[in-house]
């Protein structure tokens, strides 16, 4: 690393694809060579080439992912500022702006709007406030999902079509709805599942779920793409709370092998590797409204993969590197960097559950990726019975070493009542932990487990089990499951908050 400070006039005279440097916080960086394996693509790091881009960087980006990938002879050391200078954002520690940006301001009054958090009495609350909050390029990478989105939909209609059969008088002075995931301790049977880019909503992302679901006995499960750091999460977490990793298998494996082994140092005690993106769906929400310049990238991994451009959205701009030749074969090396359990998250048939029982994995979780994925996707919950009914029938299940987990859809206890009723051990929930703190930061994540706790208290009453257990099969009536076109109540929450997709349409006239 270069000691001597560089000069703005230098900086500006590296502002070339053959010749890039940047500045992230108060220090230049040659990027010439990275450009290529940025997995957002080289455009948006030649947006900034010759100049500071910290603000850019700052919107997603963990605070040491530059140095990270880096070699010590890429970053140049400071930049020193002319004396005329005052109070660029080039300093290393720059002076508070004397105002607030539109854009900040816009924030602070949406932030005295919002309703008192009492007033949100369900998951689908958070969605009304966040969708008034976001920005219209976070919300579109949130809530999209792939082509017409009829798997999103049907993952949460799914739930309508399964009811109850409650049992009576039965002592229901006191439930208990604790139990475990992959042998870990959790509050409930749910966990916080992996969703990136959580800068977008909240400056404090993903840090917002690691604080909320520790003080809740929450599990949760850390993306890849997170846009905080991987470490951050970790030291954020209380004394002895669990967490997961969720891994997209880099094309490189020697940088997966080390980011593996590096969790299991840190703690984490499950790996979920995801299954189903060999290549990312079309969400067309997003790619509409395009990947603003801004939010561009995230903690990733980097190495290898196809220049993206950034109409392609958010989401296909941050994942060039996931290895679309990752195949059951695989599985082996993944055994032999680790001894944290495995689990295939993205499981669409019973025939992929039970070669990932018998491939002796520890479990799986039936996923279509929130609908982001193959559209026209069966929900978690319809696959789960067919996957439990064929495990069953090959003695495979149920199996204290392998676990069946669900998500998709669930907005409310019940929902994960009907999973567990039907074999699952919990379910993942996404988004509405997302709204939950795009809204109201950790205070709205505690507030969403909250709600789903005095959810299970009322509805285990009302269905007569007074531990996870002791919610079994006979509960539920699923034999309307597998009818899709099966007359449902309609759920008018979740309908209200459903953005539709829209048609491409005449420019304005000019
Ligand atoms: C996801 N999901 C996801 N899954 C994964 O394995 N890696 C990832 O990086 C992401 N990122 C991601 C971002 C966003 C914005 C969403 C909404 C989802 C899928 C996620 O883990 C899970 O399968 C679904 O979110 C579950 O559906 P609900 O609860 O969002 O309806």
């Amino acid at each position: 690393m270069s000691s001597s400070p560089i000069t703005l006039e230098e900086l500006s005279k590296h502002a070339t694809k053959e010749s890039c440097w940047i500045v992230v916080h108060g220090k230049t960086y040659d990027v010439t060579d990275f450009l290529d394996e940025h997995p957002g693509g080289s455009k948006i790091i030649l947006r900034y080439a010759g100049k500071d881009a910290t603000e850019a960087y700052s919107e997603v980006h963990p605070p040491n992912i530059v140095t990270e990938h880096l070699t010590p002879a890429q970053q140049l050391g400071p930049i020193t500022l002319p004396a005329s200078t005052s109070s660029s954002s080039l300093a290393a520690a720059p002076a508070p702006p004397a105002e607030l940006s539109p854009e900040q301001l816009d924030r602070l009054v949406l932030l005295s709007r919002r309703p008192p958090i009492d007033n949100i009495l369900s998951l689908h609350d958070f969605e009304a406030v966040a969708t008034e909050m976001l920005s219209r390029s976070a919300y579109a990478y949130y809530a999209s999902a792939a082509d017409d989105e009829i798997t999103m939909r049907e993952n949460h209609l799914a739930y309508a079509r399964v009811f109850f059969r409650p049992r009576i008088l039965i002592d229901v002075s006191t439930v208990d709805f604790s139990t475990t995931i992959l042998g870990q301790p959790s509050s409930l049977p749910i966990y916080i599942t992996a969703t990136a880019l959580g800068k977008l909503g909240h400056p404090d992302g993903e840090l917002n779920l690691t604080r909320g679901a520790g003080k809740h006995g929450v599990i949760q499960m850390i993306p890849t793409l997170a846009s905080c750091s991987f470490d951050e999460m970790i030291d954020a977490a209380l004394e002895g709370q669990t967490q997961f990793l969720q891994l997209y298998v880099n094309k490189d494996r020697e940088k997966t092998k080390s980011i593996v082994q590096h969790a299991e140092k840190r703690g984490i005690k499950g790996l979920f590797i995801t299954v189903d993106a060999p290549q990312l769906g079309r969400r067309e929400k997003d790619m509409r409204q395009k990947f603003d310049d801004t939010t561009d990238g995230s903690a990733v991994q980097t190495k290898g993969g196809d220049k993206v451009e950034k109409n392609q959205g958010a989401a296909r701009a941050i994942s060039s590197f996931i290895d679309p030749g990752l195949s059951w074969k695989d599985l082996d090396f993944f055994k032999s960097i680790t001894n944290m359990p495995i689990v295939l998250k993205g499981v669409q048939c019973w025939e992929d559950a039970v070669l990932a029982a018998e491939a002796g994995v520890a479990g799986v979780v039936l996923s279509n990726h929130g609908g982001r994925q193959l559209d026209g996707s069966r929900s978690g919950l319809e696959v789960l019975v067919e996957v439990v009914r064929e495990l069953k029938a090959r003695k495979l299940f149920p199996n204290p070493k392998f676990e069946i987990y669900i998500d998709g859809g669930v907005r409310r206890a019940t929902d994960v009542i009907k999973a567990v009723a039907l074999g699952a051990t919990a379910v993942g929930i996404g988004r509405p932990f997302i709204y939950a703190y795009s809204s109201y930061g950790q205070e709205g994540v505690e507030h969403a487990c909250q709600i789903l706790k005095d959810e299970f208290t009322m509805n285990m009453r009302l269905i007569g089990a007074r531990t996870i257990k002791e919610i079994v099969p006979a509960m539920v009536d699923a034999s309307a499951l597998s009818h899709h076109s099966a007359s449902v109540p309609s759920d008018r929450l979740f309908e209200a908050n459903y953005a539709s997709l829209e048609p491409t349409r005449l420019r304005a006239k000019l």
